[in-house]
């Protein structure tokens, strides 16, 4: 099989509760479904060139622990909205900084704005950086940024 080297595989992995997104809290998460966060990023990341992007919202953390680690060698980024595992999960932390594919973190509200336990993220040591505060541009910004990176690679 011949390796392309330039082939981009990207992994948007969303955590607990944002499969409310649109119904959930719409003055703090805006009024777009994840199904309407996932067609746009589809969308986006064909005009940029993408060879694959694929999905994966669990409510559970072992389920993101195990994407995350299935990740290496399938996946080039990966772009996590880890929800309020951000703020305590430590099984996702190690899962971040076992796997050599980067992560960029992402939040569609500004944690930092919010309630104090929101202001501290474990994962935010391990993963490439962080965006957050610009709702679906959160996303959008993260892919575009993703996309640059595999490109000076
Ligand atoms: C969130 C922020 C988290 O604090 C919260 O628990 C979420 C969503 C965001 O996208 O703004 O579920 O990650």
């Amino acid at each position: 099989m011949e390796l392309n080297i330039n082939t981009k595989r990207i992994l948007v992995l969303h955590g607990p509760n944002l499969n409310l997104l649109g119904t959930r809290e719409p003055e703090i998460y805006g009024n777009l479904t994840l199904n309407d966060i996932n067609e746009i990023l589809e969308t986006r990341a064909k005009e940029l060139g993408v060879d694959e992007i694929n999905f994966l919202q669990s409510n559970f953390e072992g389920e993101l622990v195990e994407a995350i680690q299935k990740a290496r060698g399938r996946y080039d980024f990966i772009l996590l909205n880890a929800a309020a595992l951000t703020h305590y999960s430590i099984a996702l932390r190690d899962a971040i900084a076992a796997i050599p594919v980067p992560v960029i973190e992402i939040h569609l509200s500004n944690v930092h704005k919010r309630e104090e336990f929101r202001h501290k993220s474990v994962i935010a040591p391990v993963v490439m950086g962080q965006i957050c505060g610009f709702g679906i541009d959160s996303y959008i910004a993260a892919l575009e940024i993703a996309i640059r990176k595999l490109r000076r690679s």
